[in-house]
């Protein structure tokens, strides 16, 4: 029976196409057996897991994560809890992800208790870690490559299957989800910049781009420059809203944003992760000299300084 949720990238590397591409690696030609890369949203993305390994009956070794966030982690726990997987991740994302007060750094602070309230389930203690300094890491008896790919998020790295496909996450913005996102959500803008550098300069037959994409070797460069563009076209955007040089603070900021992106967010979240990216993008702006930042009376105003960047 032809397996419509799975599409195949190279060799045994696959794509499980649930609402996020969850890369698959299979250990046999049979497909009983399977490595993720990933492990997708708790929802909705659980449901077609569960469909999936109910219909063919594959088992789940392991996970190995790039990061620690929600859409690449959420059934990190059940996927231990039920099939039994180890979960492999780089230890500075392990001790973010696996710990509700860490895990908050990754929410822009929002109180523990209120992020366990949004992501239920979701910490979850990796049972193997690996550090940058690692180049690979084996997991049942199959060799796959590790690239520090850190900016997104502290410890983001990236993953090199036996077949040699790269799967580089969230270090890279496919060219539709760029387009859709109200701004990237990198957490180290200039670490972040190295990383697609780094990424540019790879030689892989393919590569699996979060959240949709997959893209042959020759089209990566054209997708990396894309997303330089696109970072310098955000900073246009911010700098021009500051462009009369008078100080606003965050929030001021944030509401000249959030009508400039002509945003209709209800959900409390989606809400907070745009505060978080927006914080992290005022952050790069100031550490790189285009905004200077000041307090007055306890609240941190921003001011633009007339730099911009090159
Ligand atoms: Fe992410």
């Amino acid at each position: 029976m032809e397996d419509k949720t799975l599409r195949p990238v190279y060799g045994n590397t696959w794509v499980l196409e649930a609402r996020e591409l969850i890369p698959v690696y299979f250990l046999n030609e049979e497909h009983t057996e399977a490595i993720l890369l990933d492990s997708g949203l708790a929802v909705p993305d659980r449901e077609m897991l569960e469909d999936w390994i109910r219909e063919t009956m594959v088992r789940i070794r392991a996970v190995i994560c790039t990061h620690a966030h929600r859409d690449h982690c959420g059934n990190n726990r059940w996927l231990k809890e039920t099939q039994g997987a180890e979960i492999f991740m780089n230890e500075i994302e392990n001790c973010a992800g696996s710990f509700y007060p860490m895990f908050s750094r990754y929410y822009n602070n929002i109180p523990a208790k209120e992020l366990e309230n949004y992501l239920p389930e979701l910490t979850v203690k990796a049972d193997r870690c690996f550090t940058f300094a690692d180049r690979q890491v084996e997991v049942e008896g199959n060799v796959f490559g590790l690239i520090p790919l850190p900016g997104h998020t502290p410890g983001h790295t990236g993953i090199v299957t036996p077949d040699g496909v790269c799967y580089a996450a969230d270090a890279v913005m496919s060219e539709d989800v760029m387009h859709r996102a109200k701004l990237p959500s990198d957490d180290d803008w200039a670490e972040a910049e190295n990383s697609r550098n780094k990424l540019a300069e790879t030689d892989y037959p393919w590569y699996i781009v979060a959240h949709k994409d997959v893209y042959r070797g020759d089209e990566m460069k054209k997708v990396t420059e894309a997303n330089h563009r696109d970072r310098l076209e955000r900073i246009r955007v911010l700098l021009g809203l500051l462009e009369d040089g008078r100080s606003y603070t965050r929030e001021e900021i944030i509401r000249l944003m959030w009508k400039q992106l002509d945003l209709h967010i209800h959900d409390g979240m989606k809400m907070l992760i745009f505060n978080r990216n927006l914080e992290c993008l005022l952050q790069y702006l100031t550490d790189s000299g285009r905004l200077e930042r000041e307090y007055s009376q306890g609240v941190a105003a921003y001011r633009k300084t007339g730099l911009f960047p090159g």
